[in-house]
């Protein structure tokens, strides 16, 4: 819902539990309200009204107050906006009209011939701001053009900041500690999303896992990007976040040219740190993820099992395993193609391997259909490998500076994907590929960071790290419309392009190469503080873990785990023994029953991983979905009950394993006994409401 005042000067934007409020003064600077609880235009107004702005030595006076604060003027906070042309630098800008259209809101300035609109759209809670740059004057160079800055209400009490950080095999761990004066800021100078931060962070003052406001922002982008947290000296706090790292430059804007930035979301929420994922989630699963109604096909994948050393009959064999065991999308991992037997050569030639499959893919895909699977395959558009065709016929296709080395990162080059050819050529490609055969699913790839961005001859050469992004996503979309029934899965190197922009185009994501169920718990963990489990995948490997640390563990315990997000399978399923096989078949059977409560259903965070029992549990209508881990009991105490939450506290629940009747005010107050005991030892719970 949005209200406006009878001056159109003041806007309220409400969600179904919170309300958003920003006014314009006098002089068009566009000031902050309020963003929390539901309120009134009336309160909205009151506010106003009482906005005080007091002068003081050697501070601005809007600074801290901002919506979109501009280079130039009385301002000595981040500029969100920093844009010069040949003869200055800075924005002077002039409101020039509000239009308000649903539960959208866009407020249109002019600076000059740079014409600038603030977006704001309400989707339940969640708000999501996005600016578009038009040009219509002299060229203007955008150094700097977030999406946002937001602002946090004035407390007594210290702010903190909950990130995910990471690194490859170790994505999206929680951090959480106090901010302090100054600015903290994260991000990726990576031309990817990154593996060290999910672009997300969480601010809150005193919040339990289930009580208390926690304000959180998620930005939309998977090239590189920045957002900051800074306390002010009057200890305001104010976050900013768009694409790009820093200043240098993002674009150049000639007359008639436009951007539109990348959407950066914002989520208050009075439910604490669950309830602010749970309106995540619900954000996601409503607005961003593509068919999220369409619960995801348990899959395996081949990576783990065969790396780089596959064959059509070996794969056939893995296939009619992964049937036998109940899988329902078998997925070909890298390998299959040009002259790709290990990671030196071949990315860019997208056709099979003629010795690994001289019929081409399909008689691999249709075998897989008989056995009742869908099929899927891995590829890395992006890339090239110096040793590939295409390499040899287009050696200028990839970024590079002229006259400098050009580095190699896993024997691989990053196509200058900016350019119209390259963009084309993918497309042919993968088109083509996609038509060769019956393919239900495509694994995309990203394995190494930007070093050398550079462009020869082109004039304004650093637009490839803007430009590389809108090209992949065009891709995706032209490649998604062309073929309709293909779900995308977003990988990169685990868990390195994880953003609210990719997954609006992709219908899962490849959450680590951390396979190992344990450090998975953690990664899972804080994954789960912004994206839901609908799109993250977890696949159930080899014990010993041959990946990583050769961890033992029970194939119950890798089993749980993995159960929390999209259940897949990676482990080389020709060496498991007949018993594990039906083990696993029991629990692919166990999953498939349980799925619509993990992937549709709301989450609660139990206990976190942090040495003894963690647990999650998911609540979808009637149906409860207790998933719980032990990683080590000790002195022999039988653990504590697990307490249950978001039941009827007045239903019964009956368990759908045994039979057995539990009271929901027990659940909520006294808890459920899990019975595990002793190292690595795991159960899941469900229940239905009778
Ligand atoms: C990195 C991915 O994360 C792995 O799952 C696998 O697909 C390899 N790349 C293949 O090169």
């Amino acid at each position: 819902m949005l209200d406006i005042a009878t001056d159109g000067r003041t806007w309220l934007l409400t969600g179904p539990r919170s309300s958003y409020a920003l006014r314009l003064t006098e002089n068009d600077e566009l000031l902050h309200l309020h963003w929390g609880p539901r309120i009134t235009l009336a309160d909205a107004e009151y506010l106003a009204a009482r906005q005080e702005l007091p002068y003081w030595p050697f501070e601005a006076p809007v600074d801290g107050h901002e919506e979109y604060p501009v280079e130039g003027g009385p301002r000595f906070t981040r500029p969100a906006l920093s844009v010069r042309t040949e003869e200055r630098r800075g924005t002077e800008w002039t409101f020039q009209e509000y239009e308000a259209d649903g539960d959208e809101l866009r407020l249109r300035f002019l600076d000059d011939g740079l014409r600038i609109t603030l977006h704001y759209r309400m989707r339940d809670d969640v708000v999501e701001r996005w600016v578009t740059l038009a040009n219509e004057g002299t060229t203007v160079e955008l150094l700097r053009a977030d999406s946002a800055t937001w602002t946090l209400p004035r407390r007594e009490e210290s702010w903190r900041l909950s990130q995910l950080h990471g690194r490859w095999a170790a994505e999206s761990r929680l951090a959480r500690g106090e901010l302090t004066y100054g600015e903290k800021v994260i991000g990726s100078r990576r031309g990817h999303t990154g593996h060290q931060h999910l672009p997300w962070v969480a601010l809150d003052t005193d919040a339990t896992e289930e009580h208390g406001e926690v304000y959180g922002c998620a930005l939309g982008w998977s090239g590189s990007w920045r957002i900051a947290v800074a306390q002010l000296p009057d200890a305001r706090v104010q976050i900013t976040g768009g694409a790009g790292y820093d200043e240098s430059g993002l674009l150049r804007l000639e007359a008639g040219g436009t951007f539109t930035t990348p959407v950066f979301a914002g989520l208050w929420s009075d439910g604490g740190h669950g309830g602010a994922s749970r309106a995540w989630h619900a954000y996601q699963r409503a607005y961003v993820i593509p068919d999220a109604d369409r619960d995801r096909p348990v899959l395996f994948n081949s990576w783990e099992a065969t790396e780089f050393d596959i064959s059509e009959e070996q794969q056939r064999a893995l296939a009619e395993r992964a049937a036998a065991i109940g899988v329902e999308l078998f997925v070909v991992d890298d390998g299959w193609f040009g002259a790709r037997t290990s990671d030196r050569a071949g990315l860019g030639d997208w056709t099979p391997n003629p010795d690994r499959f001289p019929e081409g893919l399909k008689p691999l895909a249709d075998q897989v259909h008989a056995l009742g699977m869908q099929f899927g395959i891995w590829v890395e558009p992006e890339m090239v490998n110096p040793d590939s065709e295409l390499y040899r016929a287009h050696p200028d296709w990839a970024q590079f500076q002229p006259g400098r080395k050009r580095t190699e990162l896993r024997n691989q080059l990053v196509l200058n994907l900016a350019r119209p050819d390259v963009q084309e050529y993918l497309w042919e490609k993968l088109d083509a590929l996609l038509s060769s055969a019956p393919i239900d699913y495509v694994k995309w790839d990203f394995n190494r960071c930007f070093t050398d961005a550079g462009w020869p001859g082109e004039e304004y050469p650093q637009k490839l790290w803007v430009e590389h992004v809108h090209a992949y996503y065009a891709l995706l979309d032209r490649l998604r419309a062309a073929h309709p029934g293909v779900a995308f899965e977003s990988c990169s190197g685990g868990g390195g392009r994880i953003d609210l922009g990719v997954m609006s185009r992709t219908d899962q994501v490849w959450t680590s190469d951390n396979t190992d169920p344990l450090d998975r718990l953690a990664i899972q963990h804080g994954f789960s503080h912004i994206h839901p489990a609908r799109v993250m995948a977890a696949w159930v490997t080899d014990s010993p873990n041959n990946q990583l640390n050769g961890r033992v563990s029970s194939l119950r315990f890798r089993f749980v785990s993995a159960m929390a997000g999209v259940l897949g399978v990676g482990g080389d399923l020709t060496r498991w023994s007949d018993e594990e096989l039906a083990e696993a078949r029991e629990w692919v059977e166990l999953y498939k029953e349980i799925k619509p409560v993990v992937q549709r259903g709301d989450l609660y965070r139990l206990r976190p991983p942090s040495g003894g029992m963690s647990a999650v549990q998911y609540v979808h209508g009637d149906e409860v979905v207790v998933l719980a881990c032990l990683q080590a009991q000790h002195y022999g105490e039988p653990l504590p009950p697990l307490r249950l939450r978001g039941l009827d506290p007045a239903a019964i629940y009956e368990c759908r394993e045994t039979g057995e009747l539990y009271r929901g005010v027990v659940l909520l107050h006294h808890g459920l006994r899990t019975g595990l005991r002793g190292d690595f030892d795991a159960k899941v719970v469900h229940l239905r409401r009778m």
